[in-house]
């Protein structure tokens, strides 16, 4: 775009509006102990700016709410799903398209026909979902990230990238056969939706390839990965982002997507592949599970407006603003004296609890306290990835540090202003000169599977009431 200003402004006007949940400190005060120190078992109409996450949260445009009218009902063989598939197909240039409800469908379905006991799956890293379903299919899921992904606070400008050498020992240690799928996932959210250079996708591509094992893309955030690569690979400063996607996915033998993010939609995603034993196998799955091929659990409607995302998301200017966003409240946060993972993702900005708040334990969640501290005295709602989401307890029921303790501020698509953005820099700035009031939390109660979902926890060392 030809811009020459500093401003980078939001590329829309706003047709349709909604309130924001605006309470007191003590009706949050109230929230949290009613919510357990939880805070997906907040009320959303409780909660100011929601950073929760990024998924399924944007906002739509009036061409997609259009095309959410023109959306085929049919069946079977509605014109909506060939909308969607040739979107999809001339995007990432797989043969088959299998629609699913959200990604973890694609991900259940897919482990189910190639995980299992006794396999492996290697990646940059696994999203949580990603990883649950690996282990669920009995298969184990390996994560081989860049060393620097690791030094939080130093900026490199591919920290998504997978460390070669080592996916390259692990597969001669449990042999290629063992090892049915590489996934690469763009961006690498786990680690703080940092970018993969295409360099470290072709890399992985000809190791991969050298053993005969498929390469897949979670490509759950595809554009704004391809917009980074464009931003700071050499060579790419030139080319459209359109076409930096395309050469991404030409690299891979497929891939699934949660295209609640992306996809600019509110529900959706979809598998893609070449390969047509995984494929007729899936789709036996999907029908089991999803519904029929050409509408795979979600109505006409998404599947059009999922289409018209897919085009819209690769818009320059709307990933200029995206990505600048971001990297906006990073550097508010960073001014602040809040320590973050360096530089912002692309999708949001991960706070490093552990540096901000070394007076809390890691066995008293220093991450989660920080992300209930921020509702409590901000109505702001991010997510603690640390010791209650990875949730490994010892024989003793005593839970194990995370390696990290990080509080993600998802940002939704096309829904905060700057001026929402300044307001969760200014709360950030109010928490870093009062940090030693917040206190750690303990569990009450926490499920094996994905256990930050339904946990429960009350402020560490308080005394209980007694039972009578
Ligand atoms: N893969 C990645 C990289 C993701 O970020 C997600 C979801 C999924 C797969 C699963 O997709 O939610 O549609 O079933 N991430 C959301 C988040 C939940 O908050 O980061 P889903």
């Amino acid at each position: 775009m030809d811009w020459k200003w500093k401003t980078i402004i939001e590329p829309f006007k706003i047709k349709s509006v909604e309130p924001l949940g605006i309470t007191t400190r003590a009706e949050r005060e109230a929230a949290l102990e009613q919510a357990h120190y939880n805070l997906f078992n907040i009320k959303a109409d409780r909660v100011l700016i929601d950073m929760l996450t990024d998924s399924g949260t944007g906002a739509m445009s009036a061409a997609q709410w259009g095309g959410i009218m023109n959306g085929d009902e049919s069946y079977a063989g509605a014109r909506s799903y060939y909308n969607f598939e040739r979107e999809i197909r001339s995007l990432t240039g797989f043969a088959e398209i299998i629609p699913v409800h959200q990604g973890r469908a694609a991900e259940k379905i897919l482990f189910t026909v190639i995980g299992g006991k006794g396999r492996f799956i290697v990646s940059n890293s696994h999203f949580d979902t990603t990883r649950a379903n690996v282990e669920f299919s009995g298969a184990e899921a390996m994560d081989f990230p860049v060393k620097e992904a690791l030094d939080f606070g130093r900026p490199a400008p591919f920290k998504g990238n997978a460390d070669v050498a080592a996916m390259e020992r692990f597969i001669k240690e449990k042999g290629a056969r063992n090892i049915p799928l590489c996934v690469m996932t763009v961006t690498n959210n786990s680690l703080g939706g940092q970018p993969v250079s295409m360099e470290n996708l072709k890399a992985v591509r000809n190791l991969t390839a050298k053993y005969g094992i498929p390469m897949f893309l979670d490509c759950a955030r595809f554009a704004e990965n391809a917009y980074f690569i464009k931003q700071r690979e050499k060579g790419y400063a030139q080319r459209p982002v359109k076409e930096i996607a395309k050469e991404m996915f030409e690299l891979a033998d497929g891939a699934w997507m949660s295209s609640k993010k992306d996809a600019l939609v509110n529900i959706g995603g979809f598998l893609a592949m070449n390969n047509r034993d995984w494929s007729a196998k899936a789709r036996q799955l999907l029908i089991l599970t999803e519904g029929f091929n050409t509408y795979g659990g979600l109505a006409g409607r998404d599947l059009e407006a999922i289409a018209i995302g897919l085009r819209e998301v690769l818009d320059e200017n709307y990933l200029q603003y995206r990505i600048r966003s971001a990297a906006y409240l990073g550097e508010g946060l960073l001014k602040a004296g809040v320590p973050i993972i360096n530089p912002p993702g692309g999708h949001g900005v991960y706070v490093n609890a552990k540096e901000f708040l070394p007076h809390i334990k890691p066995q008293n969640f220093p991450a989660q306290a920080l992300a209930c501290a921020l509702y409590l005295e901000g109505g702001i709602r991010g997510v603690e990835i640390g010791t209650l989401m990875f949730g490994k307890r010892d024989r003793n029921g005593q839970y194990l540090p995370a390696p990290m303790e990080l509080v993600r501020l998802a940002m939704p698509r096309r829904v905060y202003t700057q001026s929402h953005i300044d307001y969760v820099i200014e709360v950030f700035a109010w928490l870093a000169r009062h940090k030693k009031q917040i206190r750690g939390l303990e569990v009450v109660e926490a499920p094996p599977i994905l256990p930050h979902f339904t946990a429960k926890l009350r402020p560490a060392g308080k005394p209980q009431p007694a039972k009578v």
